[in-house]
């Protein structure tokens, strides 16, 4: 018995010990895991060991009402700030409109467009609380973001003017000017009377009027129609005209590959965000036009063939450019972790037929009742982005985010005008930015 104490003391003083080593290690191991990213890798990739909200596990969520205001009803059109959630919007461009206030037969759609929050799906692990303060120290310590797109990035730019405000600063100016064509780049800069200023630490020869925290390009086809014309004749050689006379901004993508990885103080842009579909229908690309085909969208198959080659050539040119610009930095083919940047491509989004009818959002998905312009093949522009971007090693930098499914399940959260642009503060441009945010700056580390 007498042996079996002392031995019995020994065992627990032996745990005792081992616990406290135990202990003293995984401090040890807490800290040096978080003092250094790099050290995250010494033990396992971190995309296994680390909590993580893929785009899907994100998507597969529902809307959950949440009053932001005690108001029930709009009266004045500034008020819808206060419905949305926001100080104010940076932006000057088309203010009450991106804020779906420009209508007054519609001001009671509010509360409730703007009173719903997205509740990720039961899988999504670890997603990082939406903090304007932390979106704009990563924009500035970690780099900027350059907005790729047409009408609907715009919508999510003018979001992230009102998300960020008073902190940022847009130009330009439409109220001094309202006149500037869309093909006029908007910026916004940190704001220098932002409390947020003196605890950021502001990268080497970043300048606080010049260099922006993020810029929309609007860039409707990716490629320039040249660029376009090239890829056509190389599937068709055929001499006809491909394009119709259709109003449309676009850029040969070197030109903004060029904006993309421009230097210090013009520039330091981490991550490009694209995303195309809208403006490739039939009736911009009537060269592919075909009235027999009255059903299946008038030739619109031609049109997604066209779109498949044309992002095939796209994605090559990207990526080609960014290896390039990481061996210049001596960075090995691949290696994701130095000074690379990445690009984000965002699933595309149709409207919602009939949209101004509906006063709250969708559980499910519902299906296309007379298929409005592309609307019911956009999902086809979006799986030809899936397909390319997972051939595996082929496009490191570049990642398809398909987390359109927020946005699908809501019918009530458009501008007033139409049934694709999407309104600011409905939550919908606003879990962009936050989605994307996480993304770039959590499951790409
Ligand atoms: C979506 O979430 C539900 C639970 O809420 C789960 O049963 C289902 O498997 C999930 N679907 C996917 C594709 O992850
Ligand atoms: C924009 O211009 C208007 C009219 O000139 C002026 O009142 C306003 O202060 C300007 N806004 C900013 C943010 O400078
Ligand atoms: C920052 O940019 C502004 C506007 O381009 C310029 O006037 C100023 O001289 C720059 N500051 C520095 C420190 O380079
Ligand atoms: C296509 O035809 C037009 C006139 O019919 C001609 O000017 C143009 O050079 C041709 N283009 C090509 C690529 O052959």
């Amino acid at each position: 018995m007498a042996i079996l104490n002392v031995a019995d003391i020994n065992a627990r003083r032996l745990s005792a010990k081992v616990i406290g080593i135990a202990t003293v290690f995984t401090i040890l191991l807490v800290l040096y895991t978080f003092s250094s990213p790099s050290a995250l890798s010494f033990f396992s990739s971190p995309r296994y060991s680390q909590p993580t909200c893929s785009p899907k596990a994100y998507s597969n969520g529902s809307w959950a009402f949440r009053l932001r205001t005690e108001a029930t009803a709009l009266s004045n059109k500034d008020d819808v700030l206060a419905f949305a959630g926001f100080e104010g919007c940076a932006s000057s461009r088309e203010y009450y409109w991106h804020l779906a206030a420009d209508n007054e037969e519609q001001y009671d759609r509010f509360p409730g467009a703007t009173s719903y929050e997205w509740i990720p799906g039961q899988e999504c692990a670890g997603l990082r609380v939406l903090d304007p303060a932390n979106v704009v120290r990563d924009l500035v310590e970690e780099g900027g973001w350059l907005l790729v797109g047409d009408s609907v990035t715009e919508n999510h730019f003018f979001s992230l003017s009102c998300l960020l405000y008073p902190h940022v600063i847009a130009t330009p100016n439409y109220t001094a000017n309202p006149y500037f064509d869309r093909a006029w780049p908007q910026h916004l800069y940190l704001n220098p009377a932002s409390p947020l200023v003196p605890r950021l630490s502001l990268p080497y020869g970043f300048n606080i009027t010049s260099t922006p925290l993020v810029t929309f390009r609007r860039i409707d086809l990716l490629l320039s129609q040249e660029e376009i014309i090239t890829v056509h004749a190389k599937m068709n050689p055929s001499n006809s005209s491909l394009f119709s006379d259709e109003a449309v901004w676009t850029l040969p993508v070197t030109e903004y590959l060029d904006v993309f990885t421009a230097p210090l103080p013009t520039a330091n842009y981490a991550t490009m965000v694209v995303s195309t579909a809208g403006h490739w229908t039939a009736t911009l690309f009537s060269g592919l036009r075909d009235e027999s085909e009255k059903d299946e969208g008038y030739g619109i198959r031609g049109v997604i063939a066209l779109f498949n080659e044309a992002m095939t050539h796209w994605a090559n040119e990207v990526q080609e450019r960014l290896w390039k610009e990481a061996r210049g930095l001596g960075v090995a083919k691949g290696d994701r972790t130095k000074g690379n940047r990445q690009v984000v491509v965002r699933a595309y989004l149709p409207g919602h037929e009939d949209c101004h009818s509906y006063r709250e959002p969708w559980k499910e998905v519902q299906p296309f009742v007379w298929n409005w312009y592309n609307w019911g093949n956009i999902w086809e522009y979006n799986q030809v982005f899936e397909r390319l971007l997972s051939a595996r090693g082929k496009f490191p930098n570049i990642h398809y985010l398909d987390i359109y499914r927020p946005a699908r399940l809501r019918p009530d959260a458009h501008t007033t005008g139409d049934c694709l642009h999407i309104m600011t503060g409905a939550g919908v441009l606003e879990g962009w930015t936050h989605y994307i945010w996480h993304y770039i700056t959590k499951e790409l580390k």
